[in-house]
């Protein structure tokens, strides 16, 4: 096996939490504030997959809008969809807390732990640079990043092999070299057919993917990725 070189991490759901949102959602819409969060998660991720696989080419896609603008989209749409009633200052609120959402409580000591070990630590994510760098400054888990990669220069969305692929370069380690963590089933999947040596940090006690190889490890917290570089 490859010598480990470095851990990278997905950023929303994985470092951040996506659902912390619902405490905000629910002061506006009182009662709706889960479904809004999950209608609206999904809504964004399945706009990540329509405009990518309708123009895969290597150019990028036709149809791309960074993902801040594609997330603001899909909460639009979750707010119909709901039958909510809303006004601008409405979706400005929910846009401004998804741009510092809550990170996990183990993020900054297991990123610290990973990085004591002489390993490199890196975000690969859909979000767009902007809004990585406000995500990661206001965590304060900046400081135990050494790379935040977006896919934004090849306006490709992940599952795209060349959005792994941007990890692989940027860290200038193989794929078998690298150790790939996301809280995302799909993601796991995604970067295990990659190449990656995947951690699946399966917070919602969701079961496996019914498709394709299991990741190598999978856990609970971001804790078990400690577990998995033993
Ligand atoms: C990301 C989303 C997909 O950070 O969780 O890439």
């Amino acid at each position: 096996m490859a010598a480990l070189r470095g851990v990278v991490f997905d950023a929303y759901g994985t470092l951040f939490d996506v659902y912390s949102i619902a405490k905000r959602a629910e002061q506006r819409f009182p009662g709706m504030g889960t479904a809004l969060s999950v209608v609206w998660r999904d809504k964004q991720i399945e706009y990540s997959r329509l405009v990518t696989l309708s123009d895969p080419s290597a150019a990028g896609s036709r149809y791309y809008q960074n993902f801040w603008d594609l997330t603001r989209a899909a909460l639009i749409y979750s707010l119909q969809r709901l039958s909510l009633q809303h006004q601008p200052s409405d979706i400005d609120d929910l846009m401004s807390g998804y741009a510092r959402l809550e990170p996990y409580p183990e993020c900054a000591a297991v990123l610290k732990a990973v990085r004591a070990q002489g390993l490199a630590t890196a975000i690969l994510s859909n979000g767009s640079p902007d809004m990585l760098r406000i995500a990661a400054d206001s965590s304060g888990l900046a400081p135990v990043l050494d790379h935040i990669i977006s896919v934004d220069p090849i306006r490709q969305f992940k599952t795209s092999p060349l959005s792994y692929a941007l990890a692989t370069k940027v860290l200038q380690a193989p794929a078998e070299s690298l150790v790939f963590v996301s809280s995302n089933g799909w993601d796991a999947m995604g970067a295990t057919w990659f190449g990656f040596r995947t951690c699946w940090v399966n917070r919602q006690a969701l079961p496996f993917e019914t498709i394709g190889e299991r990741p190598a490890h999978s856990c609970e917290t971001l804790e078990g990725v400690l577990a998995m570089l033993g």
